[in-house]
């Protein structure tokens, strides 16, 4: 399952770029307005440092205008993706754009039967929106599951994207029901590495290893720096 963090915080791409597992972006119209940058270098810039795809959402619910956007979007960078959300003119839209070879991310989606229409319209990814759901009350994990389900029956393209993911858990579970793409908050990316077993494990072998080192003798010369 690839990693993707669900933002427009540059800080925060390069912090986990760094890390060698972030393989994609997705920005909505909330991340980008929270980074109040101007949008088309910011958005450049986020397909500059993220090798896999960079989702970048349309701002409109007319057939034509989405297309259009969907167009305009696609040339931006070679990994950009359009995000449209689920309805009748969005999947008008997706049809016309994938048709045309342009990838596009069907966002906003809450039900297996929504997951079928994106995949029908020829959709790059699907997003099924998690957290929004058991916010509501709503088993979203049955959802992903019936999709990610549907899809291989189906042998649909489409890739499963879990959204919305709100703790380490829901990562944990999409990978489990087999989403293709898990799109996280970076608190939520950062819990995925911390482990209050991992810093106490660390800090007693590098307190060992300082009390036996001048009695260690030679030591491989990156240790003598360390
Ligand atoms: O980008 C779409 C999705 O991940 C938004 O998540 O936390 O606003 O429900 P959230």
């Amino acid at each position: 399952m690839k990693l993707s963090l669900d933002t427009a915080d540059l800080e925060e791409i390069r912090e986990a770029a760094r890390w060698g597992v972030l393989r994609g972006v997705t920005t909505n119209p909330s991340t980008i307005a929270k980074a109040q940058s101007d949008f088309l270098p910011l958005v450049k810039e986020i397909c500059s440092l993220v090798e896999g795809d960079v989702s970048v959402e349309t701002t409109t619910n007319d057939s034509d205008l989405l297309v259009a956007q969907g167009r305009e979007i696609a040339q931006i960078a070679d990994n950009a993706v359009v995000k449209i959300a689920m309805t009748a003119n969005g999947l008008a839209a997706v049809r016309r754009l994938s048709d045309e070879g342009i990838k596009v991310n069907v966002t906003l989606t809450f039900t297996p039967a929504q997951g079928i229409l994106a995949a029908e319209a020829g959709a790059y990814i699907v997003s099924p929106f998690l957290g929004r759901l058991d916010d509501i009350a709503t088993d979203s994990m049955k959802v992903l599951a019936d999709i990610c389900d549907i899809y291989a029956i189906q042998g649909y393209d489409t890739q499963v994207l879990a959204a919305s993911l709100r703790h380490p858990m829901h990562v944990v579970e999409a990978a489990r029901l087999g989403a293709d793409i898990a799109t996280m908050p970076f608190t939520v990316f950062e819990s995925l590495v911390k482990h209050p077993l991992t810093d106490a494990g660390f800090k007693r072998f590098s307190d060992d290893w300082e009390n036996a080192r001048p009695h260690l003798g030679e030591l491989l010369p990156s240790m003598q720096e360390a």
